[in-house]
């Protein structure tokens, strides 16, 4: 019999890599709504309800991203080399004062781009954010059957409590200090870095692609 495929880490329930620690992570504005909106609708069902907590309709997904406040919050998106959103995760503070120094992390990766460390990264990415913005405590809600969800937040110190069919998971972070501000601010310029990339290759095959079509219909051959 032959062995299970492994990844690098050694998890078998999947055989794609992992990917190195450096994920690009860069923070969304406003300008990403309609493609965090992609992301969200192109979530299954049951995706949908591990992510909201029930199985959210477009439409629902919709007054989500409308209602994203992107001047309190923090969004966070992994794009893919086409440009497309494969993961993203949003860290959301407290609309309220109730605890102005608690945040609460949410995340979603496509099937396609799962078991390659993305989650893990999203989550470490937001709690350095959070913890360089002075929040001293990252909560996580989550169903007690995301096995993968709270294998992230507990690998990252968080303590698990779980009730029934739903776990809160909270995690305490450390003070800021200069090497945790100048780490997230190297992060996020290599993240543009990568993004100004991408768009401009993209940029480049779509003028390709144009000028192919423009010697197509004059009947010239191609190199
Ligand atoms: C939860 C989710 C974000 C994980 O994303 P991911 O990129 O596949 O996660 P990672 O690759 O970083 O894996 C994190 C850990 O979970 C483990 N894991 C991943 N999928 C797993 C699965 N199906 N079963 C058991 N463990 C799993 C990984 O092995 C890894 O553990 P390790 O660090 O010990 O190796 C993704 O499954 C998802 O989008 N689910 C739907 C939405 C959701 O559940 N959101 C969370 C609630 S807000």
């Amino acid at each position: 019999m032959s062995p299970k495929p492994t990844n690098i880490a050694g998890d078998s329930h999947t055989s794609v890599p992992r990917t190195p620690v450096m994920v690009p992570i860069r923070s969304l504005g406003a300008n990403h709504r309609e493609r965090i909106a992609a992301h969200l609708e192109s979530l299954d069902a049951r995706d949908r309800y591990l992510r909201f907590g029930y199985a959210a309709s477009d439409e629902q997904i919709r007054r989500y991203t409308d209602g994203l406040n992107f001047e309190r919050d923090e969004i966070f998106g992994i794009y893919n080399r086409k440009l497309a959103l494969i993961a993203m995760a949003h860290l959301a503070y407290p609309a309220k004062k109730t605890c102005d120094s608690c945040a609460e992390f949410g995340v979603s990766v496509l099937k396609s781009a799962r078991g390659r460390g993305f989650g893990a990264r999203l989550f470490e990415r937001a709690a350095m954010h959070a913890r360089n913005d002075g929040i001293t405590q990252m909560f996580i809600h989550a169903l007690s059957e995301n096995t993968a969800m709270l294998k992230i937040a507990k690998s990252a110190g968080a303590i698990v409590q779980r009730d029934g069919a739903e776990a809160e998971a909270h995690l305490i972070l450390p003070a800021a200090t200069l090497d945790s501000q100048i780490t997230e601010i190297v992060h996020e310029q290599m993240a543009l870095a990568d993004y100004r990339m991408k768009a401009q290759v993209q940029q480049f095959r779509s003028i390709l692609s144009r000028l192919q079509a423009m010697r197509c219909a004059a009947g010239t051959p191609s190199q």
